[in-house]
């Protein structure tokens, strides 16, 4: 009490807010970049976004040159990516860890990409890939991490696995009943023991979205950071949303095993708006701007207050991603395909106190669009295989039940099928020409929230995959289908 006394309280206030504020600057939000899109944004122009953002940290999901290029002395902190199909490799050949290492990290770290963790695999132990790599993802594991020792990057470059939270489980609502699946226990224990041996963070992915999409009854507010209300009493600890509960999961499997000082990276948090009921606009905004306010103020989760360390998923829509999860695969970014801001989000940095800073000096292929011609049916033969064909060579995920463009009536959707098709095929005319029953037109026929697009020139080549590949085929795979269903 004595001790108190002289402090002036104003002053005293002021200075922890004022360290606050450097922590929360200092840790920084990180975020996803995912490059699986039929026309993705030039990787400076994505660079530049990140930086008039405050993004500092970014995680990529391979080990793309032209990107990591653009990243060298941008001040932004990076994780690489090694995807799953190349765990084999690395997991059968110390050699082949000592190149990748060589080509695809120290290369960039001498040329100024401030590289501080490799992450092994992807999610690689998902119930959904049965298992592919249980076997790999450990050695895959050692042998990058002893590439890292042996290139000198040791203690620069960290190793890590991001996994999805289906690693772990609790057998009740509470966390404290948390611990590691039980077919993959023993294996998460020896990484967990690895990756503590050599100071590497356990990185996961956690998706409350996931919770509301595959359980309809799952309480909707307990998705968010608003309040719940019949919150979770776990020994006197209080859960009012799934983050808190799910991450808490994880820290009590790692204590209960060991590890309860393992430091936790969240490597994929957000929220996608579009392709389901419950993917929208107003519950990304919601979700993200809630998980925002809990990243700033530092307060963490009940069983670990402080600051959290995450990265956005993700930066950027991904219009080629696999849909085998769902529509709403393809609408996970804060950025449109284009990089113009979905909603309003405050990532508390300086650069971003008006909102999210779209992209700049993105340049749009003319302003045309293909649709169902006025003249023809919507009841035409022509009409089901033209749909069919457009929606599996394009993007039909915004149609659809609870869609940004689910409310189009029949002539409406295949209009929308037919428009997608024509831009992710840059507009050629060979493009619109369904058999009879498609036409280009310059009125936009963009219908209130639902959006016909007009892509994006993609990137010059090489600085980004899935560019020109479907530009050739194009015409002589629809000439072949429509032959064939002509003959059909
Ligand atoms: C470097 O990473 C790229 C992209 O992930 C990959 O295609 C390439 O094989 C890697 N290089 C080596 C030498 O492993
Ligand atoms: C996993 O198994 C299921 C059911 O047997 C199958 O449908 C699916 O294609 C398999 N997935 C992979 C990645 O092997
Ligand atoms: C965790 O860290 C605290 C403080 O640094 C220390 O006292 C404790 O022993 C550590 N626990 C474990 C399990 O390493
Ligand atoms: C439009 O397409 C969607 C998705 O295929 C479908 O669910 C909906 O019923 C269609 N609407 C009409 C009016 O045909
Ligand atoms: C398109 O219309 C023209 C003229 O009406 C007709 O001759 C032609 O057979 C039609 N083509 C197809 C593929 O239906």
């Amino acid at each position: 009490m004595e001790l108190l006394k002289g402090i002036d309280y104003g002053k005293f206030l002021g200075s922890l807010l004022f360290f606050n504020v450097v922590v929360s600057s200092v840790i920084g939000i990180g975020v996803n970049w995912g490059t699986q899109a039929t026309h993705p944004l030039d990787p400076v122009t994505v660079v530049k976004m990140l930086r008039d953002n405050g993004f500092q940290k970014v995680k990529l999901f391979d080990a793309d040159s032209t990107i990591l290029k653009a990243l060298g002395r941008s001040g932004i902190q990076v994780m690489v990516g090694i995807p799953n199909d190349m765990l084999s490799s690395l997991a059968s050949s110390v050699q082949a860890a000592e190149n990748w290492v060589a080509k695809n990290v120290s290369t960039h770290v001498s040329s100024g990409v401030d590289i501080r963790y490799v992450a092994v695999g992807n999610e690689p132990f998902l119930s959904a890939y049965n298992g592919s790599f249980l076997a790999t993802t450990f050695p895959a594991l050692q042998n990058v991490q002893a590439a890292l020792v042996k290139a000198g990057l040791g203690n620069r470059v960290k190793v890590t696995i991001p996994l999805n939270a289906d690693v772990y489980a609790s057998s009740t609502s509470n966390p404290s009943d948390g611990d590691f699946r039980a077919d993959i226990h023993d294996l998460m224990i020896e990484i967990v023991k690895f990756l503590s041996v050599n100071t590497a963070p356990f990185t996961i992915n956690i998706y409350p979205f996931i919770s509301l999409y595959n359980d309809p009854n799952f309480p909707v507010d307990y998705a968010f950071f608003n309040g719940y209300s019949t919150p979770i009493n776990d020994n006197g600890r209080i859960y009012d949303n799934v983050f808190d509960a799910n991450h808490d999961t994880l820290v009590w499997a790692l204590q209960k095993n060991g590890f309860g000082n393992m430091s936790i990276i969240i490597g994929e948090i957000g929220w996608p708006t579009d392709g389901d009921r419950s993917a929208n606009l107003q519950y990304a905004q919601r979700f993200n701007q809630g998980f925002m306010s809990r990243y700033m103020n530092g307060a963490g989760t009940p069983m670990r207050p402080g600051q959290l360390d995450a990265y956005l998923f993700g930066l950027i829509d991904e219009d080629a991603k696999s849909i085998q999860p769902g529509y709403f695969e393809r609408h996970w970014g804060l950025f449109y395909f284009d990089g113009t801001a979905k909603y309003q989000l405050n990532l508390g940095t300086t650069s971003n106190s008006n909102g999210l800073v779209p992209a700049s000096n993105v340049h749009y292929l003319a302003k045309k669009w293909c649709i169902l011609s006025p003249s023809a049916s919507a009841d035409d033969p022509q009409v089901a295989p033209s749909v069919a064909y457009a929606c599996a060579n394009a993007d039909c995920t915004s149609l659809g039940y609870g869609t940004s463009c689910g409310n189009l009536d029949a002539r409406g959707n295949i209009s929308y099928a037919f428009n997608s098709y024509y831009q992710i095929q840059n507009q050629v005319d060979s493009a619109c020409r369904f058999p009879n029953i498609s036409v280009i037109t310059t009125q936009d026929p963009s219908n209130g929230n639902c959006k016909f697009k007009i892509m994006i020139q993609a990137a010059s080549p090489g600085t980004g995959s899935g560019v020109g590949f479907l530009e050739k085929p194009v015409g002589l795979m629809l000439f072949m289908f429509l032959l064939l269903f002509t003959i059909m």
